[in-house]
């Protein structure tokens, strides 16, 4: 390799994992004994492959990040050309033009005119109940249950699962969580007043993949109307074109106060967030000359990723993702749910919009099976949803993974770009591992384990 700098991506699989010793080391060896332990070489489009050149589709997305595939040409180009010009990527002391740009157009496509750019989705979170709480006066917020915002201790307070906010607790102060799809409870905690805002998913992703009864936003949003309250969406995984509109919210007639983005706006490159808000709400919080910092970030609005964020929505556009996205994704839920016809045994349900899908599993019934089941909690730690994740790696050649607040939920979020000949693939290996049948799987599985356990 001509740059000595990039010697360290030759490292071995054995050397890198020695190295995140020094990381999380917990995590590296439940990743490496599942079977999750190829050394990944290269990125391109929808497409990961190992040091021997294995080709792996990528039905994950990093959670939903890869909207326009790995390392689009684009990207690569815009980077390049931009430290060739050696433009400023930081400047505290000036303002620059990319933030600028990348705000004029969100405020073009979603209305809403002030933008703030953090790095990371939970940033932008935090951002987002600041905002609201401090626009508003009031100090409550709404979100729900199953729901995830982020792992800081704002957007964990709002978060949905025990497991995660626990460990924290006490958390933030005011975090009221409401049933998802439920827009009964939501009044009646705002009728007792104080709530800055309700934070919702248009769709929920970590949760499941859930999709609310068709005019919740709508209702919800009547509510926020009638009770002097903002409606802050959580795009973060469903925006930038996944859905099959370019925000998921755009499906019904609403318009939020408040709406997060990350993930996508990267162009699977660079971190990024963005906290797009309404001129009155922002300027109720941070119009006066002594709040204009109070809310900071040295990363944030650097002019480098917001033009990377910027140039990622232009590809979006003139390359027809989001349709895209909604022909693939429903040709996606059309097949997993002949899937769920054909294995009532093993799909409880399928669920999704666009390319933002997800099976979810059925716990097993029968004494064996149960026995299985707890062997399978044993060896996989979580669920049957893992050891078909595992098979779908080592046997085919499909990244995915269940959702983080939902161990039983395997979701596909592949690229905007993906055909329908890798969802074919994708298919076949799942009715292929479905095929096994129950003890199959776990025999495959166990081996695979068993291997990786001894793999260097
Ligand atoms: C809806 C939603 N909000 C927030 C986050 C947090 O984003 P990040 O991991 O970039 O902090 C996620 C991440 O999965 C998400 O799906």
């Amino acid at each position: 390799m001509e740059n000595k700098d990039l010697e360290v991506l030759q490292a071995s699989y054995k050397q890198i994992r020695d190295w995140h010793e020094h990381v999380n080391p917990t995590l590296s060896w439940r990743l490496h004994s599942r079977g999750f332990n190829k050394k990944y070489a290269k990125a391109k489009d929808i497409y990961y492959y190992d040091d021997k050149g294995t080709e792996y589709l990528d039905f994950l997305g990093g959670f939903g990040l890869n909207c326009i595939g790995h390392n689009h040409p684009r990207i690569k180009q815009l980077i390049n050309d931009f430290l060739e010009s050696q433009s400023p990527v930081f400047m505290q002391a000036g303002i620059l033009p990319g933030p600028g740009a990348l705000a004029q157009k969100l405020y073009e496509l979603t209305g809403l005119e002030n933008c703030f750019f953090g790095n990371s989705g939970t940033e932008v979170v935090e951002g987002a109940i600041k905002l609201a709480r401090k626009a508003t006066g009031k100090h409550k917020v709404i979100s729900c249950d199953g729901a995830f915002h982020g792992k800081s201790m704002g957007s964990l307070s709002v978060s949905g699962r025990k497991k995660y906010k626990e460990p924290f607790e006490p958390l933030v102060p005011g975090c009221i969580q409401v049933p998802y799809g439920n827009t009964e409870v939501i009044e009646s905690e705002l009728k007792k007043g104080e709530v800055a805002c309700v934070a919702l998913e248009p769709i929920q992703g970590e949760a499941g993949i859930i999709v609310p009864y068709e005019g919740y936003l709508k209702d919800v949003e009547q509510l926020c109307r009638k009770y002097d309250t903002l409606l802050f969406l959580d795009e973060i995984q469903s925006g930038m074109g996944r859905t099959g509109r370019m925000f998921a919210y755009q499906y019904e007639d609403v318009t939020p106060d408040i709406l997060t983005l990350a993930k996508g706006l990267s162009g699977t490159t660079l971190p990024i967030g963005a906290l797009i808000s309404k001129a009155s709400v922002y300027k109720k919080a941070y119009g006066s000359r002594k709040a204009a910092t109070a809310h900071t970030s040295t990363f944030g609005g650097n002019n480098l990723s917001t033009l990377v964020g910027l140039t990622t929505i232009k590809i979006i556009e003139e390359d027809g993702l989001i349709n895209n996205a909604k022909e693939q994704g429903d040709y996606l839920i059309k097949n997993l749910n002949n899937l769920k016809e054909k294995y009532p045994k093993f799909i409880k349900d399928v669920r999704g919009k666009g390319l933002m899908a997800g099976i979810e599993f059925k716990k097993q019934s029968g004494l064996t099976s149960k026995m299985g089941e707890v062997a399978s909690k044993v060896i996989f730690d979580e669920s049957l949803c893992s050891t078909v994740a595992t098979l779908l790696l080592n046997k085919h050649q499909i990244v995915t993974v269940y959702t983080l607040n939902n161990s039983d939920v395997l979701r596909f979020e592949p690229a905007l770009t993906i055909q329908k000949q890798h969802i074919d693939k994708l298919i076949y290996a799942l009715e292929s591992v479905f095929k096994l049948r129950f003890w199959g799987m776990q025999a495959h599985g166990g081996k695979i384990v068993a291997q990786s356990v001894l793999k260097k």
